[in-house]
């Protein structure tokens, strides 16, 4: 096995965004069965900041946060920059892209039995990058990881374990002590809790949270849950047939949507501990369209309740939509939003 000469991923200099996503596009295939997943996405993760991607199934997502590492299979053709830490991602020779893939950025996924190698003991698996950056001897790299596995909640004895002897909130620990390995800056998180039930759920974000914040590392997390990433993150964007159609604080965004999708996304989400509206959630009918046959005009404009004539005809780039917001809506008006004590639509008027 080479030895990884650029091993050390620099702190970003002040006022730098550790992670700046700009105009990328990913398309699966070519030509007649092209599948355009993401297009034009522009994203700012700032080093110890937590940003969520929400947005339903098929949107783009996944596609987003592979791209991210250089992860997607090679049928993807990828345009655009992703800078981490000011470097490109897309533009990275091959040991760099390497190094960087563990100690600058690592991902956790959902479904964390697909990711472990069943017949191989954790605490080896979590060894290995450690290995593979030459970060250590194979004695150091077992301990650390015991050190990690207790970090993430669990006995170092569980190092000796077989994925298959872990329950799955377990093994999604496991997945976020690998994560952590190679003490990267940014952990990109994708739907790290899909597959748990509730409870769990809950415990690995806050584990998640706990993490990032105390070592100060940048999150994007992503879910369907928009309830679930106001909580956890500080800012949220949403996603939808490939784009970002609103971006903002994560609580704002949550609470007075201004994008129509932001909205019903929402509202199918209700906020945590908001009872009485996790009582009566309202759904959104249909479903997100197929990237290879999008409708005309705003994508979203078949679906949307809000939508007037041009929307079949003109889509929208986002435009301003209050202090730090941006929506990508013709109804947006941004001299009219969020003045100092609430807005028109926000005030209450009970
Ligand atoms: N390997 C692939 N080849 C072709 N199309 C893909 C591939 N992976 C995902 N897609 C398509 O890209 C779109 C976005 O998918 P994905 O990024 O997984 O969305 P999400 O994570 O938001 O559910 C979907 O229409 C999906 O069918
Ligand atoms: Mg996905």
């Amino acid at each position: 096995m080479t030895a990884v000469k650029t091993e050390s991923v620099e702190r970003p200099e002040a006022g730098q965004p550790l992670l700046e996503v700009r105009d990328l596009h990913v398309t699966y295939g070519s030509g007649a069965f092209a599948v355009p997943a993401v297009r034009g996405v522009d994203l700012r993760v700032e080093a110890g900041r937590k940003l969520g991607i929400a947005g339903e199934s098929g949107c783009g997502k996944s596609t987003l946060a592979l791209a991210l590492l250089r992860l997607l299979p090679a049928s993807a053709t990828l345009s655009g920059e992703i800078l981490l830490d000011g470097e490109d991602v897309l533009t990275m020779k091959w040991g760099r892209l390497r190094a960087v893939r563990w100690a600058g950025a690592s991902i956790v996924f959902q479904g964390a039995m697909h990711s472990l190698n069943a017949v191989h003991r954790i605490g080896d698996q979590i060894a290995e990058p450690i290995l593979l950056h030459g970060r250590g001897t194979p004695a150091a790299a077992r301990s650390r990881a015991g050190g990690l596995l207790e970090q993430v909640g669990l006995p170092a004895t569980r190092a000796d374990a077989y994925p298959h002897e872990l329950s799955g909130g377990q093994r999604q620990r496991v997945m976020i002590a690998m994560a952590l390995a190679c003490d990267p800056r940014l952990i990109i998180a994708d739907e790290p809790t899909t597959a748990l039930d509730v409870m769990i759920q809950a415990q690995i974000l806050r584990l998640i949270e706990r993490l990032v914040s105390d070592q100060d590392l940048g999150l994007i997390m992503i879910s369907h849950d928009l309830a679930v990433l106001s909580d956890t993150c500080d800012r949220l964007a949403v996603m939808y047939a490939g784009r970002v159609v609103e971006e903002g604080p994560a609580e704002q965004v949550h609470e007075s949507a201004r994008h129509p999708y932001a909205g019903a996304l929402s509202a199918a989400f209700p906020r945590v501990g908001d009872l009485a509206s996790r009582h009566a959630p309202r759904g959104l009918p249909g479903d997100p369209p197929d990237p290879s046959a999008l409708p005309s005009g705003c994508t979203f404009h078949p679906r949307c309740t809000a939508a007037l004539e041009s929307c079949a005809e003109e889509d929208q780039e986002l435009r301003p939509a209050g202090p730090s917001r941006r929506a990508a809506c013709v109804l947006v008006e941004p001299e009219a939003t969020v003045t100092p004590g609430g807005t028109a639509e926000t005030r209450s008027t009970s």
